[in-house]
């Protein structure tokens, strides 16, 4: 399963890039609101970063527009990925942008109905929201698992399924055991699927137990 941090916080890429584990990255408009900075500027500092996918979302919500903005983000790096949303212009647009051979993640998928318009449009990400889908009372992982086995069944049905609005550890576990290509992940989350209380706790017994023994790995011959 690839790893996509899901943040337009250059300072918060830079820190997990050095985990080595960072397999691209996805902004939104919200995330570049959020950062305070210019979209062009950041985008341009996350592709320096990350040499993985970087996912740049068009604001425009017609056809024309979204090609036209499409094209110029895809300009700006080899690796940016143009999101567009999933609308009927949406789909137009990615059908467009990818026979021109721009790779375009799908967002704002919320059905499987959504995710195979989204395959025939020639999508490289279609981008399910687990975790909004979970607030609305229906298990946002249950369109994962329906995604993953339509897609399966068809060899012609390239796209890869990026598990979006992630919002703990536990959506990424299931995801990865159904098969799901790539997650996008918000820092605190990755962060926390480091922790567990037995590690620090085995951690703190081993090192206290080599303590007594008086020696010193890097001091020995
Ligand atoms: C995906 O690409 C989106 O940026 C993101 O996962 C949305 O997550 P949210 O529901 O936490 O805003």
């Amino acid at each position: 399963m690839k790893f996509f941090i899901d943040t337009a916080d250059v300072a918060e890429i830079r820190d997990l890039a050095a985990t080595g584990l960072v397999d691209g990255i996805t902004t939104n408009p919200s995330l570049i609101a959020k950062s305070g900075r210019d979209f062009f500027e950041v985008l341009r500092e996350i592709c320096d970063v990350v040499p993985g996918p970087v996912s740049a979302e068009v604001t425009a919500v017609d056809f024309e527009g979204m090609v036209t903005e499409g094209r110029k983000l895809a300009a700006l790096a080899s690796n940016i990925v143009v999101k567009a949303p999933l609308t009927v212009d949406g789909l137009k647009a990615c059908k467009t942008l990818s026979d021109e051979g721009t790779k375009v993640n799908v967002t704002l998928c919320f059905s499987a109905a959504q995710a195979i318009l989204a395959a025939k449009a020639g999508a490289t990400y279609i981008s399910p929201f687990v975790g909004r889908l979970d607030d609305t009372g229906i298990d946002g992982l249950e369109l994962i698992a329906d995604i993953v086995e339509i897609y399966e069944a068809y060899e012609d049905f390239t796209t890869e399924v990026l598990v979006a609005s992630v919002r703990n550890s536990g959506h990424i576990i299931e995801a990865a055991k159904m098969g799901a290509h790539v997650a996008t992940i918000p820092p605190a989350v990755l962060r926390a699927m480091y922790k567990h209380p037995l590690t620090d706790k085995g951690l703190e017994a081993f090192l206290a137990d080599w303590a007594k023994t008086g020696q010193s790995i890097l001091s020995s011959d």
